[in-house]
């Protein structure tokens, strides 16, 4: 973790180091110099190639075009189609994305959290395998288990960390593959759900704004109406799991959508009123996106919201998860829909039974910046510096374990020639002081 004393005066990024500014989006907005706070100043997003549409699925399972779009307004989804893209190359790129919009350097990341249904192993983390793929030698990293609300989830630690002062930047990643744990003739949740990960970076600033107030919240006695059984210590993997089908995501959709219709609007309202703010304030509400019906029926009805103050994509990517937030965010930049001094609110619900919601205030430009030829290539040299790092780091290792090592203090013949960095071992800093 970064020292607390490094505070930054002005956001860096994002789209190099342009100044935040104030709540009409004219004049710079002045640093609280006695305050931190926790802006968002970069972000980027990642899904894979493969379009699944739903003509597509009409081929796999007994379902229908018009039945899919009128129940949940999803028209395509895609798909890790390559087994070679997985939860942590979807979080990469889309990591990698977030800290070009911020320019920032791996290095500097003090914290990796990463939300995810669909991590690459149960240990480790997939935040420590995003660490190692970006270089980011000074991050600590671990992975956060609140199924579709867990990237609000992870939004909220990262403000905890940056204003406590134990972290002056923290990457939060939104990351899925469900394709992967989705039975595929299950038409009640194979025609749902998409893979895809999305990525914001946080910086500690003296500017006033940013995440202002979150609002999480559980009910664990709705835990068996969302979730793969098998696979942890509940229900160890063996044969009758797997020939049972108890990988898969099981879900009792009615229920899910009355309970995700009545905490979406009841989370939104419970975070506005800690922000000190009333629906009419919002600029943008982006909600999880799983099913439009839900979002209708929560968002737009109880709370009264406009429906062009509400974003929605689920069309192109179903439900993906935690990265529903984070990919729809980018695509809002992207649609112009954000700018500074607007008010957003982030809304998601889901397995658990969890529910979160932030309430954000914007604080930096977010028009694209021109490429930078010179920097863009920097940026690749860096990654294959840090794929590099990881193989001799696993080399040494290698070594380690070959070589007879001497029994009273672990030590390889030769070993000063092998010693690992001593300021990040394992991803962590060791203080000088
Ligand atoms: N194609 C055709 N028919 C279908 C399909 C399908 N893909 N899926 C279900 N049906 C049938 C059902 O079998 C049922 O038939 P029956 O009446 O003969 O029994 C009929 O359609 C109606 O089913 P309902 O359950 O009433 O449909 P509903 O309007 O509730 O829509 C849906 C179902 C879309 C699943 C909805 O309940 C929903 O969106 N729930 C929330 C799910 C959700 O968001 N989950 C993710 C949470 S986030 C997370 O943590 C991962």
């Amino acid at each position: 973790m970064a020292e607390p004393n490094h505070m930054s005066l002005e956001l860096p990024g994002a789209q190099n180091g342009a100044h935040p500014s104030s709540e009409n989006g004219t004049a710079p907005a002045l640093p609280d110099e006695g305050r931190r706070y926790a802006q968002i100043i970069g972000w980027g997003y990642a899904v894979p190639e493969k379009v699944i549409t739903n003509q597509d699925l009409e081929q796999i399972v007994e379902t229908s075009d018009e039945w899919i779009r009128t129940r949940t307004g999803i028209e395509e989804r895609r798909v890790a189609a390559d087994p070679k893209e997985t939860t942590a190359t979807l979080a990469t790129t889309a990591a990698r994305r977030a800290l070009e919009v911020a320019d920032l350097h791996p290095s500097k990341l003090d914290l990796i959290i990463c939300s995810t249904s669909s991590p690459e192993h149960i240990f480790p983390s997939t935040a420590s395998i995003v660490q190692d793929a970006i270089g980011a030698v000074n991050a600590g990293a671990f992975d956060l288990s609140a199924a579709c609300s867990g990237f609000v989830y992870a939004l909220s630690m990262a403000r905890g960390h940056i204003l406590a002062g134990d972290a002056e930047y923290v990457l939060v990643l939104g990351a899925e593959t469900l394709s992967r744990v989705v039975d595929w003739t299950d038409r009640n949740t194979c025609v749902l759900f998409g893979d895809g990960a999305g990525a914001v970076l946080i910086a500690a600033s003296q500017v006033p704004g940013g995440i202002i107030a979150t609002e999480l919240g559980s009910d664990g006695s709705g835990a068996d109406l969302l979730t793969i059984p098998a696979g942890g210590s509940a229900m160890p993997a063996s044969l009758e799991t797997v020939s049972s089908g108890n990988h898969f995501i099981k879900m009792d959709g009615k229920a899910v959508f009355r309970f995700a219709t009545r905490v979406m609007a009841d989370a939104t309202k419970s975070v506005l009123e800690r922000a000190g703010l009333t629906p009419e304030d919002v600029d943008l509400v982006i909600p999880h996106q799983a099913n439009l019906r839900i979002v209708q029926n929560s968002v737009l009805k109880q709370l009264k919201v406009p429906e062009d103050k509400v974003f929605v994509n689920l069309q192109k990517y179903g439900n993906t998860s935690t990265a529903s937030i984070p990919i729809a965010l980018c695509e809002a930049i992207q649609a112009g829909k954000v700018k500074p001094g607007d008010k957003l609110v982030f809304v998601g619900f889901g397995a658990g039974l969890t529910w979160a919601a932030c309430a954000i205030q914007w604080s930096v430009p977010t028009e694209a910046a021109a490429t930078d030829w010179w920097k863009n290539t920097r940026r690749q040299a860096g990654y294959q510096a840090a794929a590099a790092r990881s193989m001799w780091r696993r080399a040494v290792r290698w070594v380690y374990h070959v070589w007879p090592t001497d029994p009273e203090s672990g030590a390889l013949p030769g070993d000063e020639g092998i010693k690992e960095p001593e300021t990040a071992v394992n991803g962590v800093r060791h203080s000088e002081e």
